[in-house]
């Protein structure tokens, strides 16, 4: 079955590979859009504009389910693109109800994007599961290009990893699929004081199911 992934650039190939090794007889059918890079700073109009059309098109070409690889896509506008996209589109968001669930001292950090930080989704999340929580949200907003760009600036990283310490934070939420090319760094530098969560093992257990329904 072909299953689509997509994301603003390389963060989809992280997730895509994942998949691959996880359901080999698959055909990932992967688009990006690094014309329009970086979609963090964008908004949810904007991004409508870009995105609906590739969407619909990964459809038309056939994928019966698309993994939407971008947190700051999904968190912004997967609800319009559900209502307007022919396939079940599964979402990449960042982990706050398991971040709220792991913490044992009650601050947790979320490294994003600004549109992410800024959407209705991800507000609705925080003021679900976090109303005794401190989420902290250090500044990663060139973090995109610098890892599509592959111009890691290890100084940049250690910063918001501090700061994520400083403030007592035991859980750092990787919510932008393009810092998954960097986990190892952040976790290198984060040094076990806080566990690192990323969302990509429960989209693809989740995936599994849709397919299992879809076949
Ligand atoms: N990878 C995308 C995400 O998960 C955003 C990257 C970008 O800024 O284009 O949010």
């Amino acid at each position: 079955m072909k299953i689509g992934v997509f994301d603003s650039g390389v963060g989809g190939l992280s997730v895509a590979g994942a998949i691959q090794k996880a359901l080999p007889e698959h055909e990932i059918v992967l688009r990006e859009d690094k014309a329009n890079l970086p979609y963090g700073t964008k908004s949810p109009e904007q991004l409508l504009v870009l995105v609906m059309p590739i969407m619909q098109g990964m459809a038309a070409e056939g994928c019966k389910v698309i993994v939407v690889a971008c947190n700051t896509v999904t968190t912004s506008i997967i609800e319009e693109l559900r209502t307007h996209v022919a396939v079940p589109l599964l979402g990449m968001e960042p982990m706050v109800q398991p971040a709220s669930m792991l913490t044992k001292t009650g601050t947790i950090a979320v490294f994003a994007t600004p549109t992410t930080l800024r959407s209705t989704r991800y507000n609705w999340l925080k003021s679900i599961y976090c109303e005794n929580i401190a989420v902290i949200e250090p500044d990663c907003s060139t973090w995109s290009k610098m890892v599509e760009d592959a111009v890691v600036d290890r100084k940049q990283i250690e910063k918001n990893v501090q700061e994520a310490l400083d403030s007592n934070a035991d859980v750092i939420v990787l919510g932008c699929t393009h810092y998954h090319w960097i986990e190892d760094l952040i976790k290198e530098i984060a040094n076990n004081k806080a566990e690192v969560i990323q969302p990509e093992q429960p989209v693809i257990a989740e995936l599994k199911r849709v397919l299992a329904q879809l076949s």
